[in-house]
């Protein structure tokens, strides 16, 4: 959601920042724009739509040489998506440049002080606001407007300013939206997310929050809000710079699925020493596992949908009472939380605003906190007591897959660990869990050779205009997020039910010719959801079913049958979701949609 980069070196500032705007793109945004420091003023280019309109404009930065820039995505908050309201902000005569992620609350309020003093605003954002406050505190010292700002603007910011009697600086702050820092011989960055910069630096710091940072070419240095020094450490990201680039993918979300198994594999194979699972940084002792005596997970999306699956995982396989709440309904409800409760928040990014909002409420009501996340450093995994991290490498598809994936075998891993601690599961059970674990990535691998004839399947349905999951137990989870995939990307409306829920209203929406996509691999459930696929039937429905291979006798109902290699059924999401991860990705290629890009999203949801 927004994205920010900068760069100030020995090198051409606005083809660096334009690339790493495009890394970027898979945040979600309408609009984008650059400035740059040209010697003498900074220019600014700004333009509603896809990144594309501003490279034209720009003519891939060429027409706008100098040393230093800060440039822009906007995912539109305050104002329409439209040039005037696009980013890069400045005070009235272009001497002062800001880029701004996150919201400010009290703009208004601020504004209105301005135009008291005579201050006139040309766009509807928020961010203006900041750009003319740091004009109004300004007289000659950088430093001093932006702390002087920060002290009276309330919200969220990640922020990239330029000074235009200042041009051998770039500076940088932020509060609760994410912001890097980056250096190398060849300048210094700031990005929202490291695939912006992976190109040219390893090597990062994490502003915290309130912190500010001055960027030179060939150094940086951090400050306190009330312009104190402060030492920061850089991280090493070890990410390899191919991850992040399509490597022949039409679209990084073919790319992302067909990484599946690996990532599978990078998520429980360091956690495996000698048949046993041990979880480094869990952060809990034996002791304090076998305490537990309720689970609380809280996510976001798709993240919220593995919490779930990990509901019937953990209260099937351990008997221990599990709640799951989207992380925006669990922030403000005021959520029953005992002592020997544990939560467990998920995201991919780290970043999700009301997800950390949870982290925050139940830290704040004395729980431990821990977090499955993907992004390494990011403000979660800081904010939790303790961190599992899936190691999913960068995901730039907006529509999450392999994160998604990664997620559910860290909760495979915790259950099992879990059962183990607290004697509910034995030696044999553990082993022979362990075995299916361990076979996932190979029996995903399967799946995706059946690409084509999902392929096939999909171009038949790119017209559709209802389509319906249906599933119990584990089968409703994944129908959740088989659901999800297809609505987000082929804009399709879809609707995962409960498979016996169906009947209580919404059957009423099934006519001749609606898909219905039955996913009935959970043996015991298995015939009660074969009743429900007839009911479907016989309303004219078409069904597609998701089975376990063996289970023939699901021919007689459905009208096309996918099937899955056989495993444990606490781990048949993990194979179940390939197939309708394919066929979402198909009915929006269909459409000739970009998938990466769908409308109106973002990958990383930085405001509540
Ligand atoms: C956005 C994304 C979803 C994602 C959700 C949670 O809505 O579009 O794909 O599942 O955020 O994101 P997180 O980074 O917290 O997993």
């Amino acid at each position: 959601m927004c994205g920010i980069v900068g760069y100030i070196g020995k090198k051409q500032a606005a083809p660096i920042v334009l690339e790493g705007l495009s890394k970027l793109e898979y945040r979600g945004y309408d609009s984008a724009g650059i400035a740059v420091y040209d010697g003498e003023k900074i220019v600014t280019k700004k333009a509603a739509g896809r990144l594309a309109v501003l490279e034209n404009l720009t003519h891939s930065g060429e027409n706008m040489p100098g040393f230093s820039g800060i440039g822009h995505t906007r995912w539109a908050t305050h104002g329409a998506p439209s040039d005037l309201n696009a980013h890069p902000h400045t005070n009235k005569e272009g001497t002062i440049v800001v880029v701004h992620n996150g919201i400010i609350e009290n703009y208004m309020s601020l504004k209105t002080k301005l135009t008291d003093k005579g201050y006139s605003f040309a766009s509807e954002t928020d961010t203006e606001v900041l750009a003319q406050l740091l004009d109004y505190y300004y007289s000659g010292n950088p430093l001093q407007a932006i702390t002087k700002v920060l002290h009276r603007v309330e919200g969220s910011y990640a922020l990239g300013i330029m000074f235009a009697d200042h041009p051998d600086e770039l500076y940088a702050a932020r509060k609760e939206s994410p912001l890097i820092v980056g250096h190398s011989d060849e300048g210094c960055f700031i990005a929202s997310d490291v695939p912006a910069i992976l190109k040219y630096t390893r090597s990062v710091y994490y502003l915290d929050n309130q912190e500010i940072a001055m960027l030179k070419a060939d150094q940086v240095s951090f400050f306190t809000v009330d312009e104190e020094s402060i030492e920061k450490k850089p991280v090493t990201i070890d990410w390899d710079a191919n991850a992040a680039e399509k490597a022949g993918y039409e679209f990084f979300m073919l790319k992302e699925i067909y990484e599946e198994p690996k990532t599978v594999t990078d998520t429980i194979s360091p956690r495996i020493r000698d048949g046993k699972i041990e979880i480094e940084g869990l952060g809990l002792t034996d002791e304090e596992l076998k305490a537990i005596s309720r689970i609380h997970i809280v996510a976001c999306g798709s993240a919220y949908h593995t919490g779930v699956t990990a509901k019937y995982v953990i209260e099937g396989m351990l008997r221990i009472p599990v709640e799951v709440d989207v992380a925006s309904e669990f922030r403000y409800r005021d959520p029953i939380l005992s002592k020997n409760d544990l939560v467990i928040v998920v995201s991919q990014s780290g970043e999700t605003a009301d997800t950390l909002e949870a982290v925050r409420e139940s830290k704040a009501k004395g729980l431990k906190v821990l977090a499955i996340v993907n992004v390494v450093g990011s403000s979660i995994a800081r904010e939790a007591d303790s961190v599992f991290y899936t190691w999913a490498g960068p995901e730039i598809s907006v529509a999450t897959t392999k994160a998604y994936s990664a997620q559910l075998a860290a909760f495979y891993l915790l259950a099992m660990k879990l059962g183990r601690v607290r004697g509910v599961i034995d030696d044999k059970r553990y082993s022979e869990l362990m075995d299916y674990l361990c076979a996932l990535p190979d029996q995903i691998e399967l799946l995706l050779g059946q690409k084509e004839k999902i392929q096939h399947f999909a171009n038949r349905y790119v017209a559709a205009k209802d389509v319906f999951f249906i599933g119990r137990g584990i089968d409703y989870a994944i129908g959740l997020e088989g659901s999800l995939k297809l609505k987000e990307i082929s804009y399709i409306h879809s609707e995962a039910y409960a498979a016996g829920e169906l009947k209580h209203g919404t059957i009423s929406l099934i006519e001749p010719g609606t898909l219905v996509v039955a996913v009935a691999t959970q043996p015991e459930l298995f015939a009660k959801t074969l009743s429900n696929i007839k009911e479907v039937k016989a309303r004219g429905a078409f069904v597609m079913a998701v089975a376990e291979r063996g289970r023939k006798e699901i021919e007689k109902e459905a009208d096309y049958v996918l099937y899955i290699p056989h495993t444990d059924p606490f781990f048949a999401n993990s194979l179940a979701i390939i197939p309708l991860q394919l066929f979402a990705y198909y009915v929006s290629v269909g459409k000739g949609y970009d998938v990466d890009h769908p409308r109106n999203l973002a990958k990383s949801v930085t405001v509540e």
